[in-house]
């Protein structure tokens, strides 16, 4: 009789002293096996844990024979009795105490030798790995992070289903929404030469909804972005992304910092302090250079451009003429970074475009302070100033910082973070979640001399701040919010602007000229018309919450079928070739050079 694979009685990791005695049905895969002479010992594995199976040549010789050509990965079900292993505990299994001795095996399915070992020490390259997923999924720690991504995705969606949102889903083929990226393009076979864009988000979808009476709507939905790949970046991705009707900002962040709330009670047991903190943007760069500032850790810049401007240092100088200001960053104990180090750094702030490092060191001189190596020359003549004004003290390095205040934040919050990774001052198990509001409206590109959308185009101006949109635009603050976890935006939303006349006027700030807001948002800008109400919402970038919560670095590693840096799926080797007649229904032709570099590929 075989073995009733599908009347299982427990699963690999259930096993425990108490059933001894028992006979016992299981399924799973090898997990390892061991000859003993006479004896085989196959350990067999299931998605929830490994029991150790015994097949002794006495007990059934035909269940040995099997036993001896089994091998990694080969599926198999067996039947027999639960004994304990009596001296050879395995304290390192929850099931160590107990093996089961078989009666009856089967081979259900035979594997070829696995290109790498199904297990969490596996030293594969990630292409490998994501080549073959099936394998690396069967993995423990894929196995906890992906059944974690369920648990976190069901505590979202109960909450919103408790809080009276409802999910209704929205179109994957559709229409641009301009949320900064590229977008993804879908030919039309039946409209030649028209494309439809995968969603970068559903934001005109979700205010359509508030438009039409849904007062609440929360969805989890994937979002599709054409942009540079960075390890919390992935082109298409999930968001849990959420609307509300009649409301003002408060109320959309106070849902949100319930949802939170409930997220780190369910899945990390930790309970957060509410409301949770709010920096306005302007403090975030001020203090972290950042609009996204990691709170665990000081290292804050601090301005020091009149105190700047009483030495000598013309890079000083320079950059404090040019309208520019000197800001600083003190290393507690920074004395002790090597010169490897602070060049190393140097290096890296001239790779983002900046033009190095100033730094010098304080050390203890005659009862007072005063400055070694580096720029030591230059700002020795205001070292006690320097000292008082920031806190430095002898041991100290002072990393200095002189350009445009854009500038500076940007080379400074880089400096910041791999200070901090280097002099290790980033607290472990540190959970430091925050709300950065008050974001500008719009942001100056100076390379295309046009004004951009720091949030996206449907983001309103703050009441008060609508005066200065004509004469001042740079001033005016929107009704824009960021969560902000450990360094990493988390969440982003906004209230919407839900007057006409207003989107126009956004409009045309933006340059979007009236031809493209009719070819690319008519369908906003009619239901604007018909009574909109106030409105305002958020999405979550559900991959970096998982992300979070697993205490993983990349992205890749808490999506089942991620891209690669490449955005290419190892897997399934998309994106692929597509065969001419395809390309003909579509309506598209090759460019010749694409042709000629896809002709010269092997
Ligand atoms: P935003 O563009 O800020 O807002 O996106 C919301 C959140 O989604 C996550 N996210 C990503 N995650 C992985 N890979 C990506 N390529 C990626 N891009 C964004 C981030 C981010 O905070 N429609 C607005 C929301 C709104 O206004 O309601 C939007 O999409 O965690």
């Amino acid at each position: 009789m075989a073995v009733e694979y599908n009347k299982r009685t427990h699963r690999c990791a259930s096993l425990r002293s108490a059933d001894v005695g028992q006979t016992v049905t299981l399924a799973g895969w090898v997990n390892s096996y061991r000859d003993h002479g006479g004896m085989v010992f196959i350990d067999l594995r299931d998605h929830e844990g490994i029991t150790q199976c015994k097949f002794n040549p006495q007990t059934d010789p035909k269940a040995h024979e099997i036993a001896r050509a089994l091998r990694n990965e080969d599926v198999i079900a067996i039947r027999g009795d639960v004994a304990t292993r009596g001296d050879n505990i395995n304290p390192k299994l929850p099931t160590g105490e107990v093996e089961v001795e078989i009666r009856e095996v089967d081979l259900l399915a035979k594997s070829e030798p696995v290109p790498f070992e199904v297990s969490d020490h596996v030293e594969a390259s990630e292409e490998l790995r994501l080549k073959y997923r099936y394998l690396d999924m069967r993995r423990p720690k894929m196995q906890k992070i992906l059944r974690l991504r369920h648990k976190l995705a069901k505590t979202i969606r109960d909450f919103f289903d408790e809080e009276g949102f409802v999910e209704i889903e929205t179109p994957c083929l559709t229409k641009s929404t301009p949320e900064g990226a590229r977008d993804y393009l879908v030919p039309s076979r039946v409209q030649p030469g028209n494309f439809f864009a995968l969603p970068q988000s559903p934001q005109i979808f979700k205010q359509l909804f508030m438009i039409a009476g849904f007062d609440r709507y929360a969805q989890i939905v994937r979002c599709f972005r054409d942009e540079d790949l960075r390890g919390n970046r992935q082109p298409e991705f999930t968001q849990l992304d959420m609307e509300m009707a009649f409301v003002r900002r408060d109320e959309v962040m106070d849902v949100v910092d319930k949802c939170v709330s409930r997220i780190f009670r369910n899945v990390l047991e930790i309970d957060l302090k509410l409301p949770l903190p709010r920096m306005s943007y302007f403090e975030a760069m001020d203090r972290f250079g950042v609009d996204r500032p990691d709170t665990r850790f000081g290292l804050e810049l601090q301005d020091i451009t009149e105190i700047a401007k009483k030495t000598e240092f013309s890079i000083f100088q320079k950059a404090i003429e040019a309208g520019g200001i000197v800001k600083c960053i003190v290393v507690p104990g920074g004395e002790s970074l090597t010169r490897k180090v602070t060049d190393g750094l140097a290096e890296e702030v001239k790779g983002i475009g900046g033009g190095g490092m100033p730094i010098t060191k304080i050390t203890a001189k005659d009862g007072g302070v005063a400055c070694t190596t580096g720029v030591a020359k230059f700002v020795q003549p205001v070292v006690d100033e320097l000292c008082k004004a920031t806190g430095a003290k002898a041991g100290d390095a002072i990393v200095f910082m002189p350009g445009s205040y854009r500038d500076v934040c940007k080379y400074l919050h880089h400096l910041r973070t791999r200070l901090a990774e280097i002099t290790c001052v980033i607290p472990e198990n540190c959970w430091d979640i925050l709300w950065v509001v008050d974001f500008p409206l719009v942001d100056w590109d100076e390379d295309e001399k046009r004004w951009n959308s720091m949030h996206h185009p449907f983001t309103a101006p703050m009441e008060e701040d609508v005066h200065l949109m004509d004469s001042d635009p740079g001033k005016v603050r929107s009704e824009a919010y960021d969560l902000v976890l450990n360094g990493e935006e988390m969440a982003g939303g906004s209230v919407r602007i839900h007057r006409r006349e207003v989107q126009k006027k956004v409009f045309e700030l933006l340059n979007i000229s009236e031809e493209e807001a009719k070819l690319r948002f008519t369908h906003l800008m009619d239901a604007l018309t018909y009574g909109a109400p106030p409105h305002g919402g958020i999405a979550f970038g559900l991959d970096r919450w998982v992300m979070k919560v697993a205490g993983v670095d990349s992205i890749r590693e808490v999506i089942a079928y991620p891209k690669t840096q490449r955005a290419v799926c190892p897997l399934t080797d998309a994106p692929s070739l597509i065969d001419s007649k395809q390309l003909q229904e579509l309506g598209i032709d090759l460019r010749p050079e694409v042709k000629a570099k896809l002709e010269d590929k092997p």
